[in-house]
């Protein structure tokens, strides 16, 4: 599965989830791939590579199918974690192209992901060039959302984008979810926006919401997946796993529906 975590809004936790999910699906000994696209690098940081001798800025300049297969390199985390990194030049190719230009990282990707049971896409607070790539490459887009007014706004933003990319790019996207992260213990303003989530999205939403944890932090700065953060970590550990499982299912229905619908399997 090959999976974009997106957001219109900074700061919402995409690269946390992004990495929860990571975590998971190591746990679970699942061969993960990560692509980070944002120029803050942020996800590489945590992943803490050890070297970087091609960036993902370096593959999109690129271009030419499967050459993502060279950028690929060893994480920190160990075991079946591999990442292709991220740098700041990735900025300057955030302004949107042409529409061939929204096809660059999904051809370089060509043949490159068969060798992974997950691929996940941590995209920048912007619906520029790099979510559109991210998407294009996509088959699940995960959106991110803290439960605030306008992080609210930012995730009806990402779900019309992924929308537009799914019918005008690429019809193998669908939207696996809305995931609320950074849940705070009684707030009457998060209380009254879950339930507006609830109402609205009552299909996409994600439940049980991600909790707020210093855990999380600790894990970031120590460069291990949270699942390793200790006992602070593990009520957040445990809700990426479900997650990560909802997700998954998913993407497999959607498998089974569509070998249905073309008589295959
Ligand atoms: N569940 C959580 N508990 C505690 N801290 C969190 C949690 N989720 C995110 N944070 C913190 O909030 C900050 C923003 O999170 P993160 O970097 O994941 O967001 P982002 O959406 O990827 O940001 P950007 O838009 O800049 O890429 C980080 O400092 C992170 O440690
Ligand atoms: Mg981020």
């Amino acid at each position: 599965m090959l999976l974009a975590v997106l957001s219109q809004k900074g700061g919402v936790g995409k690269t946390t989830v992004a990495l929860g999910l990571v975590g998971s699906a190591q746990r679970a000994g699942l061969r993960t791939l990560v692509i980070d696209l944002d120029p803050q690098a942020n996800a590489t940081l945590w992943l803490a590579p050890r070297e970087i001798p091609l960036s993902a800025s370096d593959v999109l300049a690129d271009g030419r199918p499967g050459i993502a297969a060279d950028a690929i390199v060893r994480t920190g985390w160990g075991g079946e974690i591999d990442v292709i990194a991220a740098d700041a030049a990735l900025s300057h190719r955030n302004s949107v192209g042409t529409v061939d230009d929204a096809y660059r990282l999904r051809r370089s990707l060509d043949t490159v992901t068969h060798d992974y049971d997950l691929v996940v896409l941590d995209c920048p607070p912007s619906m520029g060039e790099l979510t559109r790539n991210g998407l294009v490459a996509a088959q699940s887009a995960l959106i991110v959302t803290e439960a605030g007014y306008f992080a609210l706004r930012g995730a009806q933003q990402a779900v019309e984008s992924a929308q537009i990319v799914s019918s005008a790019l690429n019809p193998d996207l669908v939207t696996a979810g809305i995931v609320v992260n950074r849940l705070r213990g009684r707030s009457k303003e998060q209380d009254f926006r879950l339930k507006e989530l609830r109402e609205v999205y009552p299909k996409l939403l994600l439940e049980p919401p991600i909790p707020e944890r210093a855990a999380v932090q600790r894990a970031q700065g120590a460069g291990v997946p949270i699942h390793r953060a200790g006992q602070g970590g593990r009520q957040v550990a445990e809700r990426f796993d479900a997650v990560l499982t909802q997700t998954m299912r998913r993407s497999r229905d959607r498998d089974a529906d569509q070998s249905v619908a073309s008589g295959v399997g």
